[in-house]
């Protein structure tokens, strides 16, 4: 008796059995990773910006800053990382749009598959550079960077944005604008959460 030749397709699980037997599976993983990481420090090179997540604490000062009783139609985030903020702002202000905009290519597809799970149909996020958008619609702006990009984005801000609209920052002040309000977060190493209004 010859050996039988199977005519059923292979089971995923099968699959995916012989790809681990031969080490497939874990080849491609460490691809994955390794070009994720490789990805993340060519995009935090190229910005100057790495995607760092806000601690908890000056999250909670940056939505304390926002005014009371303040409805804003469209909202900002620039450079919103892995979405922490974005998703919260989404939440908080369901009538608003908020636009998330993030040039990291990793961030920005960890965000996507977020939001599979936690749906906020309020929330878009783009894979874009801030400082080639338009942003002249934003009644609030938050954004968490470093020193280098802040003063290009206080003349491109100024520029965009009407009088009134209200602009948060964290950690990072603007050089020349002066801040209405600051907040210390002792929790996150005295961060300061600056908020900034556009003169009218
Ligand atoms: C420090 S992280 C802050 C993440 C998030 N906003 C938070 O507070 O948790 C800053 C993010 O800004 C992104 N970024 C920097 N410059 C950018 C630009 N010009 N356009 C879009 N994203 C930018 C970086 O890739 C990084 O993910």
């Amino acid at each position: 008796m010859g050996d039988e030749i199977s005519t059923q397709a292979p089971s995923l699980g099968n699959l995916l059995g012989e790809l681990l037997d031969h080490g497939a599976a874990e080849a491609v993983l460490f691809a994955v990773l390794l070009l994720s990481a490789l990805s993340i420090l060519y995009y935090t090179v190229r910005t100057g910006v790495p995607p760092m997540p806000s601690h908890p604490s000056a999250r909670q000062a940056i939505f304390r800053l926002i005014p009371e009783n303040f409805a804003p139609a469209t909202i900002y985030e620039l450079g919103c990382g892995w979405g922490g903020i974005a998703f919260a702002l989404a939440a908080r202000y369901p009538q608003a749009r908020v636009v998330a905009l993030e040039l990291s290519p990793v961030p920005w597809l960890v965000c996507q598959v977020r939001r599979l799970v936690q749906r906020r149909p309020n929330l878009e996020i783009r894979r874009k550079d801030f400082m080639k958008t338009d942003l002249s619609d934003g009644d609030l702006v938050f954004c968490y960077l470093m020193v280098t990009p802040m003063r290009g984005l206080e003349r491109k801000l100024i520029g965009d944005l009407r009088p009134g609209s209200v602009v948060i920052t964290s950690t990072f002040a603007f050089p020349d604008w002066t801040a209405e309000t600051v907040e210390t977060v002792p929790e996150a190493t005295s961060a300061q959460i600056y908020r900034y209004r556009v003169p009218g």
